[in-house]
C-alpha cells in the first residue's frame, strides 16, 4: 500500500536536554553534522513519503528555517566557489508545498500532537516518525510500509526488563512473516511487575485514520498525557495491530546517553574523521590514562 504522508511530532519540551533545549528544539540537536530531524525526513523520503507534516510548538521555528532556502548562506557559498557545501545546503530542500506545519499549543502528549495534524490527513493510513529515535540505515519506515497491509503497525524492539517503564510495551501474539509479530495488547509505561513482555514500541508507526477518532476523546493516560499507544491499544480487536522488529541499531537520542552514543558511533563511521577520531580515542582511553 502506498503511504504518502508522514507526521513528525516535534512539539515536546525536551526537558532531559535542558539547558540546551531552552530555546532550541531537541530535534535540531546534531548527530555528527546533521540535526536529528533531518535524519527523520531523509528516512521518510527514502520510503516514498511526499508530504511531510510537522507538529511544532513555540520556539521551534528553526526547524522550518532549516528546510527552507538560506539565501545569504547560499550566495556566500556560491561566491566562494564552495560547490559541494552549496549542494549539501540545497539538496535537502523538498519540492515547494510538500512541508506543512501545525502548532501543538500545549505539550499534552504524543497522542495529542498526532491529533493536532488531523485536518491534514484524509481517509488514509499515515506514517508517524519520532526524530529522537534514530535508527541507523534510514530504512525502517520503508520496510514497515513495504510490509503494511492494514490497521496499525508499530516498530518494536527488545529492551532490558529494568527499562520497560520508559516505553509502550506490547503483549505479543503469533509471529507472522518478515519480522512481524501480531500485537494482542499494548500498555504505556508499565511497571516492571505489570509489563506483559520486554518488547517495546519505538518511534515509527503506521496508523489508520480511526486513530484520530480515538484521540478525539482526549483521554489522559500515563504521565497524564494523551498517549498514542492508548489510542492504538483501543483499536486492538477492531482492526489488525502488528509490530515490526527492525534490524538496525537504534539510539534513544531523547536521552543524553543515547545521544552521545549515536554521535560516537556515527562519527566513527564517518569517512571524514574516523581515522583521527579512532587514533584519539585509543590514545585517550586505552593508553592507560583512564
Ligand atoms: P518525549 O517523550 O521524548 O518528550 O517525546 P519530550 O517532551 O520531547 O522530551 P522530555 O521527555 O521532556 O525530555 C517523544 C516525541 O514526541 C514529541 C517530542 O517532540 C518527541 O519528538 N512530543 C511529545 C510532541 O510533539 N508533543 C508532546 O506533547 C510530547
Amino acid at each position: 500500500m502506498k503511504i504518502k504522508k508522514a507526521i513528525f511530532p516535534v512539539g515536546g519540551l525536551g526537558t532531559r536536554f535542558l539547558p540546551a533545549t531552552k530555546s532550541m528544539p531537541k530535534e535540531m540537536l546534531p548527530i555528527v553534522d546533521k540535526p536529528l530531524i533531518q535524519y527523520a525526513v531523509e528516512e521518510a523520503a527514502n520510503a516514498g513519503i511526499e508530504q511531510f507534516i510537522f507538529v511544532t510548538s513555540r520556539g521551534k521555528s528553526s526547524i522550518e528555517n532549516h528546510f527552507d532556502h538560506s539565501y545569504e548562506l547560499e550566495n556566500n557559498l556560491l561566491l566562494k566557489g564552495k560547490k559541494d557545501t552549496l549542494k549539501t545546503a540545497q539538496e535537502m530542500l523538498k519540492i515547494p508545498g510538500s512541508f506543512a506545519y501545525v502548532r501543538q499549543q500545549e505539550p499534552a502528549g504524543l497522542g495529542h500532537a498526532v491529533w493536532c495534524a488531523r485536518h491534514l490527513i484524509g481517509e488514509e493510513p499515515v506514517a508517524v516518525i519520532l526524530a529522537d529515535d534514530l535508527i541507523k540505515g534510514s530504512n525502517t519506515i520503508k520496510e514497515m510500509i513495504d510490509n503494511y497491509k492494514s490497521g496499525n503497525m508499530l516498530a518494536i524492539m527488545d529492551v532490558e526488563k529494568k527499562d520497560v517503564s520508559s516505553y509502550g510495551i506490547i503483549t505479543p501474539g503469533k509471529f507472522l512473516e518478515n519480522n512481524i509479530t501480531e500485537i494482542l495488547g499494548l500498555i504505556e509505561k508499565p511497571s516492571i511487575e505489570n509489563a506483559p513482555s520486554n518488547m517495546a514500541v519505538v518511534g515509527r508507526y503506521i496508523i489508520e485514520p480511526a486513530i484520530f477518532k480515538e484521540l478525539e476523546k482526549q483521554n489522559r493516560g500515563a504521565s497524564n498525557e494523551i498517549q498514542l499507544t492508548d489510542a492504538i491499544a483501543n483499536r486492538i480487536g477492531e482492526t489488525d495491530c502488528s509490530g515490526y522488529k527492525f534490524k538496525e541499531e537504534r539510539f534513544d537520542c531523547g536521552s543524553k546517553l543515547g545521544f552521545i552514543q549515536a554521535n560516537i558511533k556515527l562519527s566513527l563511521e564517518s569517512t571524514e574523521m574516523n581515522k583521527e577520531l579512532k587514533t584519539w580515542l585509543k590514545k585517550e582511553f586505552f593508553d592507560g590514562r583512564f
